[in-house]
């Protein structure tokens, strides 16, 4: 049997299906591995599954002789070097469609919860202090009726629009490639240019993949664009906002509000991120619902058997 190394443990669910096809070996505590664990991990590996925090670098590829496959457990691969990959024709894999719709919930929690300002809410219900019902606690502001400007239509793009719908929300979107009109009427969406989207939209809500190209889109000049009343959701890759205009933008009120799922140097998030109230942090939890990381650990697994048979993985990328 082929040996697998995988840096960090799955649902039990999932890692019992895993040992079946495979020799696994895997990071038997609750951590991230460090890089001199996962050099050591993949020497005699033949296949690897990397978690999205796992930088895959060259240096870790080309410590790998027999390696085959990385298959990244997540939709996102920015973590690995393809280039390097690539070299040794290793394949790597992906999860995408399974976790469309767990983000896409995700992306309107935090819509929600930055508007009506649920989580200080949330505290203050839970703390005691609160001694009745008044007509100022808490205001927000309204979501139906409001324009979502979304940056980046792809699958996970999609299926926040199509819930844009139950709120009666104006759909714009910019990406490098526009929809077929058949497709913008179907969703119900309209495309605009980035600055324009900016100008008009009450949540600018980020759906691309970081690249060099979409690293620091969201910049100190793109928030300028921006209203004061409006909000910046993004549940895609922290280094496609520059955090520190963000902050900036906060500090000055160039624009209302951020929720923020991913950061620019994860787990780090900055204290003047934290201290603000304006702002609603998670910590990467856009695909965390239990049966999706079961069907993420699906895919991984039909990607990993696929390319140790000698066949094309499903879900390459490279
Ligand atoms: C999550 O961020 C993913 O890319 O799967
Ligand atoms: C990937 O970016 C997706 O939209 O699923």
């Amino acid at each position: 049997m082929p040996t697998v190394f995988l840096t960090r443990a799955l649902p039990d669910s999932i890692m019992r299906e895993i040992r079946r096809p495979v020799r696994l070996r895997f990071n038997h505590e609750d951590r991230p591995l460090s890089k001199e664990e996962i050099l050591r991990g993949v020497r005699k590996a033949e296949g690897l599954i990397s978690m999205l925090s796992d930088k895959i670098d060259r240096e870790i590829i080309e410590a790998a002789p027999n390696l085959r496959i990385i298959a990244n457990y997540a939709v996102g691969y920015n973590n690995i070097d393809l280039d390097a990959a690539q070299e040794r024709k290793i394949f790597v894999t992906n999860t995408p469609g399974v976790l469309t719709e767990t983000t896409a919930d995700l992306t309107w929690a935090l819509m929600l919860a930055v508007s009506r300002r649920i989580p200080e809410a949330e505290q203050f219900a839970r703390s005691g202090k609160w001694t009745g019902w008044a007509p100022t606690q808490f205001l927000g502001t309204d979501l139906f009726g409001k324009t979502l400007g979304m940056v980046g239509m792809g699958r996970i793009g999609q299926a926040v629009a199509r819930r844009a719908a139950g709120f009666s929300m104006r759909v714009v979107y910019t990406s490098r490639r526009r929809l077929p009109i058949q497709e913008e009427k179907r969703l119900q969406i309209s495309f605009l240019p980035l600055s324009d989207l900016l100008r008009e939209s009450d949540f600018v809500s980020l759906h691309l993949p970081l690249t060099g190209e979409s690293h620091h889109l969201i910049d100190r000049k793109a928030l300028g664009f921006m209203k004061p009343t409006s909000f910046l959701i993004n549940t895609a890759r922290g280094p496609i906002v520059d955090e520190k205009a963000l902050i900036e933008a906060l500090r000055r009120k160039k624009i209302a509000g951020a929720g923020l799922d991913v950061f620019e140097n994860e787990p780090a998030i900055s204290r003047s991120l934290r201290n603000r109230k304006e702002v609603v942090l998670l910590p990467h939890i856009g695909s965390a619902s239990l049966e999706t990381r079961i069907r993420m650990g699906r895919i991984v697994l039909d990607n990993i058997v696929a390319a140790l048979a000698g066949r094309n993985p499903p879900n390459m990328v490279n």
